[in-house]
């Protein structure tokens, strides 16, 4: 595979964040880059590395769950996927209405949307992980963010070796 079909390839991995993809592409890449655990650790490895500027706006390049975006029709696939199947499309009244408040919470507090793995998530289960974690302190809601971020690229990074 050459560098431009690896970037096309891989660049949604990370939310609107191709720089990881071309910046482990530049590095050589891993040996284990062949099977989805081996590229997850060498794309992770690029995002351990990077500054906290630029972990804080890739936390930032998410979109809000059940946000204005997602009404608009104007999600990367990939997250309009991963929101449809935690039925994030399908909030009740009541559901939506707390998350526009969580979400507006959330972000004034961190400077960074909510995110989370949501696919295997109920909005039950997303609701109260929102809940419990915007009382969390700023570095250590940093961290558990960039967690999250690596979960979805796991599982992203699988939906792509399992449809080629
Ligand atoms: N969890 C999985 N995908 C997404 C996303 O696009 N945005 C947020 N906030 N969380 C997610």
């Amino acid at each position: 595979m050459d560098r431009d079909t690896f970037v096309a390839r891989f660049a949604s991995v990370f939310e609107h964040s191709p720089w990881i993809a071309q910046r482990a592409w530049e590095q050589g890449i891993g040996p284990d880059q062949d099977n989805p655990d081996g590229l997850h650790a060498a794309l992770c490895a690029v995002l351990a590395k990077a500054d906290r500027s630029a972990k804080i706006r890739l936390v930032q390049a998410h979109p809000d769950l059940a946000g204005k975006l997602a009404i608009e029709g104007g999600l990367t696939q990939e997250s309009r996927a991963e929101q449809a199947s935690a039925g994030l499309d399908q909030c009740s009244p009541d559901e939506f209405a707390r998350f526009q408040t969580l979400n507006a919470t959330y972000t004034k507090r961190f400077g960074f949307p909510f995110v989370i793995a949501v696919r295997g998530l109920s909005r039950a289960q997303i609701l109260a992980a929102f809940e419990q974690r915007v009382g969390n302190d700023p570095d250590q809601e940093l961290a558990t963010a960039l967690v999250q971020i690596e979960r979805i690229a796991l599982l992203r990074i699988r939906d792509l070796f399992a449809a080629a």
